[in-house]
């Protein structure tokens, strides 16, 4: 790569603030731009405000800013096609164009997908009307899992106790409506139990490179109880995950499931976020596919790198990352998410963030902003559900959390709630408790 490039980052979250800061520490780049962004990004980022993430509000931002590479952090841009827009318009893009990004964006499609090449998934039927619903319940037992076909920002997935509840879920979609298109058609599988598990790969279509594997915790409460959430914490990498279980995922999921997208003919520079649930037996199956980082995933992920990230993302975009020299990991990284009063319902919004700049000068520890914004003063507000990601680093998981728990107690705003838990099963494990 010659020269020093500049990168657009689309998106606004936590996880787009992690790539921000990781490709700040890149030697490679020159200036760092995000659309729309958010506050946190400020120091090492312009910011411009975008009201979509369409392409005809894209492409004026690179031509007057000379972008040599557009980052696109969340799905709704990739399965819109705007990786496609933006290439056909002569841009180097980091992440799949629309037939790539149907594997997250219909879950009928990935799962046919994963049938076709053999990748390992839950058994699972595709519903369009009450009658499909209730043999496809019929024939399962509890819990079920009830899945709307389309994007839906993380609103998509049900799993209950009692086929009665699946069935009004399934309703909900089918007959009222409730996520709109995206329910119209509807899957429901077979439950997977184990340990579930994100590994993250990068590709230039022709070969890949996984980085490190991480877990979310996805339950609101500590003990995973209560309702599904975003992501409130992660840490990455996992101890219980060996190099024998690492060479079964790619053996099993990640060769098929690249091979079947050259295959398909489908090209694929991006990253694919495999969710995974491992059995107690060590057999890995896939609960789903992104085409995106996953977020809090990224900003646990990301910090590990001992690598030129963006040289990585060129490598992929000119088709050369089996070239590109890979440096093994050797920190650990815990992410504890800072989240809203009533948060993953009805959140407040518009508290004053305390706190901040005790936290912008500690080592081993990094804050990324997911959901703030500037008051009128120029104080920082809540915003978001998921406020804000605090991310410690260290040598073992252990201190990595030491750190992460440590930046968490210098911030606060009103009703702030956050799991104690993150990572704990982990350790205690490893120290041999479970
Ligand atoms: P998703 O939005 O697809 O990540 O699903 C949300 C969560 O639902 C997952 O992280 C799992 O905890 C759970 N889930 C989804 N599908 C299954 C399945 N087949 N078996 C067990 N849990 C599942
Ligand atoms: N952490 C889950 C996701 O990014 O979809």
């Amino acid at each position: 790569m010659t020269g020093k490039k500049n990168i657009l980052v689309i998106g606004s979250g936590a996880r787009e603030h992690a790539l921000v800061h990781t490709l700040s520490r890149s030697g490679t780049v020159r200036e760092i731009h995000a659309a729309p962004g958010n506050p946190g990004m400020l120091p090492l980022a312009k910011l411009h405000p975008v009201s979509d993430a369409a392409c005809a509000s894209i492409l004026p931002l690179v031509k007057r800013h000379g972008i040599d590479l557009v980052v696109v952090g969340p799905e709704a841009p990739l399965v819109a096609g705007l990786a496609d827009e933006l290439r056909s318009a002569g841009v180097e893009v980091f992440g799949p164009g629309r037939a790539g990004a149907l594997l997250e964006g219909s879950k009928v499609h990935a799962k046919k997908f994963m049938d076709r090449w053999g990748v390992p998934t839950a058994p699972w039927d595709e519903c369009t009307s009450l009658q499909d619903v209730e043999e496809a319940l019929a024939k399962r037992s509890a819990p079920f899992i009830v899945k709307a076909d389309g994007l839906a920002a993380g609103k998509g997935v049900f799993v209950t106790k009692t086929r009665e509840e699946a069935f009004l879920a399934a309703e909900n979609l089918l007959v009222r409506g409730a996520l709109g298109e995206a329910g119209k058609r509807i899957i429901i599988e077979d439950a997977l139990s184990g340990e579930e598990l994100t590994v993250l790969a990068v590709s230039d279509g022709a070969t890949y490179r996984i980085l490190p594997p991480s877990q979310d915790h996805k339950r609101v409460y500590e003990e995973d109880k209560g309702p599904n959430t975003g992501g409130m914490g992660a840490y990455s990498p996992v101890p219980w995950v060996d190099e024998e279980l690492l060479e079964r995922v790619r053996r099993s999921i990640l060769d098929p499931t690249f091979d079947g997208l050259r295959h398909d003919g489908v090209p694929y520079c991006g990253v694919l976020y495999a969710g995974l649930m491992v059995a107690p037996d060590g057999i890995p199956r896939v609960i789903e596919y992104n085409v995106r980082f996953g977020d809090p995933e990224a900003q646990v992920v990301l910090p590990l790198l001992e690598v030129d990230f963006a040289e990585m993302l060129f490598a992929c975009c000119e088709g050369r990352l089996s070239e590109f020299r890979w440096e093994e990991p050797s920190k650990w990284a815990v992410d504890v998410v800072l989240a809203s009063g009533g948060y993953p319902g009805t959140f407040e919004k518009g508290k004053e963030i305390e706190g901040l700049e005790n936290v912008s000068s500690m080592e081993d520890f990094v804050l990324f902003h997911g959901g703030t914004t500037f008051s009128p003063e120029g104080k920082i507000l809540t915003e978001g559900g998921r406020v804000l990601s605090a991310v410690g680093l260290g040598a073992s998981l252990e201190e990595a959390l030491v750190n992460a728990y440590a930046g968490v107690e210098q911030i606060s705003f009103e009703n702030m709630h956050y799991r104690r838990d993150i990572a704990r099963r982990a350790i205690i494990q490893r120290r041999g408790g479970i």
